[in-house]
């Protein structure tokens, strides 16, 4: 499908070490922002049950599932430990001009 970048947030919607909800098209996403400003893109749903990862916490590269406090390393969508045990999908990011965008459209 080619470059499908579609703006997600601005850089300064996302504190360091802290995610953010982002809905498109029906889909919903979670936005992070790295200790080392980088910004990274997954799922925003717990592979465990349905729920936002971006009421959950983020410490150095893990976000911790708000329900039954599974983990994901939101860098490379791994499971981390019980209860989850599915990996993340995770998307490109780049910032441009103080926007962060992520690439969604190769996604099957
Ligand atoms: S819903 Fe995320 S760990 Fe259960």
């Amino acid at each position: 499908m080619g470059e499908n970048w579609i703006k997600a947030c601005d850089i300064e919607d996302v504190d360091e070490e802290d995610v953010i909800r982002f809905d498109f098209s029906g889909r919903t996403f979670a936005i992070y922002r790295s200790a080392d400003d980088e910004f990274f893109a997954t799922d925003g749903l717990c592979t465990h049950e349905k729920v936002h990862l971006a009421d959950g916490l983020v410490m150095k590269n893990i976000i911790e599932c708000p329900k039954h406090n599974g983990r994901f390393d939101y860098k490379t969508g791994e499971a981390k430990g019980a209860p989850v045990c599915v990996n993340l999908r995770t998307y490109p990011t780049k910032v441009h001009d103080g926007e962060v965008f992520i690439r969604i459209g190769s996604a099957s």
